[in-house]
């Protein structure tokens, strides 16, 4: 029996529960992030678990606008709070699976989004409808990447090497024209950057 944890009590006990602003893991898996987006810069991104907002700010050097969303109040608060002077930032409350607002017209949807340790806390049936979620708010040419712990958190259903394995294989095999362009794996955290090209 898995208990997920309430993320609002963890963030009202300790506004950086897992020490995203500061820990080596998150610097390094940040830094290894930013540098396997295929792109130089990119329209509209799209961080479904937001968490503190650390990584929704470090996209906004790289996008036009950065939409991040998580289902937990507080982890709103602290995004708009992180990302407060930066204006290409919006940040709303939604659970997911939940279909994100899209980015203006003209766009077709996110070009990029950023799935980063939280889908291993979503059940089979919501990762099921979160990765079609992913996909159909994705723009025709665009870039997806899973990055999760390796491991299993002891409060999460699947560890990050399983989760970003079922992700890439929904997003792959699923007929949406989806294909891994990038594989990072390291005894710390696992990657995929998933590409769509418009036909
Ligand atoms: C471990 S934190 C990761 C936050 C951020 N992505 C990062 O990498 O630092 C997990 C986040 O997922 C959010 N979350 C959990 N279940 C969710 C759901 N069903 N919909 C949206 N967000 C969810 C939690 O509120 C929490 O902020």
């Amino acid at each position: 029996m898995i208990n997920v944890p309430d993320f609002d009590a963890l963030y009202r006990a300790d506004p950086d529960p897992w020490q995203v602003a500061g820990s080596f893991y998150e610097q390094r898996k940040q830094a290894v992030l930013l540098a396997c987006l295929t792109r130089p810069r990119y329209t509209a991104a799209w961080d479904p678990g937001c968490g503190t907002g650390e990584l929704a700010a470090a996209l906004a050097d790289r996008t036009g606008s950065v939409l991040a969303t998580d289902s937990s109040t507080e982890a709103v608060r602290l995004t708009a709070r992180r990302c407060g002077g930066l204006g290409t930032v919006v940040v709303a409350p939604l659970r997911q699976p939940a279909d994100p607002d899209r980015p203006g017209e003209g766009t077709g949807g996110f070009d990029l989004t950023v799935v980063a340790e939280f889908a291993y806390y979503l059940t089979a049936p919501d990762r099921a409808a979160f990765w079609d979620v992913v996909d159909a708010s994705s723009a025709p040419t665009a870039e997806i990447v899973i990055v999760h712990w390796r491991h299993r958190p002891h409060d999460a259903y699947l560890s990050g090497l399983d989760v970003t394995a079922e992700g890439t294989r929904r997003l792959t095999e699923a007929g949406h024209r989806w294909e891994r362009r990038v594989r990072h794996d390291d005894q710390d955290f696992v990657l995929d950057v998933l590409v769509r090209e418009a036909a």
